[in-house]
């Protein structure tokens, strides 16, 4: 700028059509010395369109891009073309050189040098080492524009990228979850229809049994009176019904009897119980949703569970502590929570299993609390002492196919499944708290 012998300086980049005022440099005069000179150069980056700059001669600029040839004038204020230029009227400067930037024929910028101190301050001299100065500076810019506009590119591209590679996460995690619910649901199914077929072939033969058990008590009663009677009729029977009382042990058998029989009703109300739970668990008849007793479907778990949680040779039984609250009905799936319970007590039993085998004070027990929060929630705490998780376990727990299970043991599918049932088709909440080598605690939400 000083070269040139301006006062007002512009770079004017043609950027998508359109004229951008890139940098203005003003000489603002001082009294105190810069490097020995008399100016301060106040340097400016608007980057914005020429048409909202007023500082500029806006119709002189845009002629030197539409003819594409440089316009110098000795004294703006008198040339005869600019005369009623309001721009020249208002700002009153004197010389002015508008050239502009040209590479391989194409118009990439103009440069503005404008001074209003002396007229003619743009010499041939001038021009020529300006002439020189925008070659380079064209050379120059349109590879910084290219750099821009490739580094924009990209950007851009890499954006699009981050948000394909998401697109692709999602529906990776769409296809794990669609492929456990299939899974799980074709498991639970085929597992439900195979407990209810069972439960309905034993139901009727056991229903046979009990309803005809009365009678047989009754006549059985009948008979043993019919002995009594005989016997205070005749107390001297004949040889062959003295042996024949000798024999079969009579007084044990009238005492036993009537025992035995107590103790078959108690057997086949067991089993009418456990078909009971069966059907109760599989629910195959109720896929929609329904108001049902919640404790109904732990037990029937818990029935279904016993065997597991018995005491075998060198293990110990698994101790089970209701603290049932006064619950009201849930509407619910009832199927689908039944599964849930199952998912988490088979959990606990698996849990424990450490504690059952060695010889130590502790004694295994799953805790079940249930309870009601605000009106709003019916809570399940699912409890056990058993080996607990770590940190690292407990953040992956309802990933799909996550197990630290030997394999053939675990699927990694429970949790996730009972994650969906409880979260996604009841609008519930699923938390879990564990502390390594103390237990594990899941915490059930449903609303009411
Ligand atoms: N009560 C618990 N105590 C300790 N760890 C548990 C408990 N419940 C779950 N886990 C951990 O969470 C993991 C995932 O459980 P999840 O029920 O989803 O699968 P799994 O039991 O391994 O297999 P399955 O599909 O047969 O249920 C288990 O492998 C276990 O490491
Ligand atoms: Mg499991």
């Amino acid at each position: 700028m000083e070269n040139a012998g301006a006062q007002k300086c512009a770079l004017i980049l043609v950027k998508y059509q359109q004229l951008i005022v890139e940098a203005i440099t003003y000489v603002v005069d001082t009294d105190i010395p810069i490097n020995n000179q008399n100016y301060l150069p106040n340097f400016q980056r608007p980057q914005v369109p020429l048409s909202s700059i007023q500082e500029l001669p806006q119709a002189l600029i845009n002629y030197v891009w539409r003819t594409q040839k440089f316009q110098v004038l000795d004294d703006a204020t008198t040339e005869a073309k600019w005369v009623n230029y309001s721009y020249f009227t208002q700002q009153q400067p004197k010389s002015i050189l508008c050239t502009p930037i040209i590479n391989q024929g194409k118009l990439i910028g103009i440069i503005y040098l404008e001074n209003n101190l002396t007229t003619g301050a743009f010499t041939s001299e001038r021009l020529q080492l300006l002439e020189m100065i925008t070659t380079q500076a064209a050379i120059s810019l349109e590879n910084a524009f290219m750099y821009e506009t490739l580094e924009q590119k990209v950007e851009q591209r890499t954006q699009q990228l981050n948000q394909k590679n998401q697109r692709l996460t999602q529906t990776l995690e769409e296809l794990k979850r669609t492929q456990t619910q299939l899974i799980q649901t074709e498991k639970m199914s085929s597992l439900g229809q195979l407990v209810a077929g069972v439960a309905h072939e034993i139901n009727n033969p056991v229903n046979f049994i009990y309803g005809n058990l009365k009678y047989t008590q009754e006549y059985a009663q009948d008979l043993l009176n019919v002995i009594q009677v005989y016997q205070q009729n005749y107390p001297e029977p004949v040889d062959e019904v003295t042996n024949i009382i000798k024999e079969v042990e009579l007084d044990f058998l009238v005492e036993d009897l009537p025992k035995l029989l107590t103790s078959m009703k108690v057997g086949t109300d067991r089993i009418k119980k456990i078909v009971k739970s069966l059907r109760n668990f599989s629910r195959l008849d109720e896929s929609q949703v329904k108001n049902v007793d919640i404790h109904e479907g732990i037990d029937s778990t818990f029935m279904i569970l016993q065997n597991n949680l018995k005491a075998k040779p060198n293990e110990l039984e698994i101790k089970v502590v209701k603290n049932y609250g006064n619950l009201p009905k849930v509407r619910c799936y009832p199927g689908e929570l039944n599964q849930v319970f199952m998912n988490m007590i088979s959990n606990a039993v698996d849990a424990l299993e450490l504690i059952r085998n060695e010889n130590n004070n502790c004694s295994p027990q799953i805790t079940i609390t249930t309870d009601r929060e605000a009106e709003k929630f019916v809570i399940i705490r699912i409890a056990d002492n058993g080996m607990g998780m770590s940190e690292a376990v407990q953040k992956r727990i309802f990933d799909p196919f996550y197990t630290t299970k030997e394999v053939g043991k675990g699927t990694g599918l429970g949790l996730a499944i009972s994650y969906q049932i409880i979260v996604e088709r009841h609008g519930g909440k699923l938390e879990c708290i564990s502390t390594p080598g103390k237990g594990t605690e899941f915490v059930i939400s449903i609303p009411l």
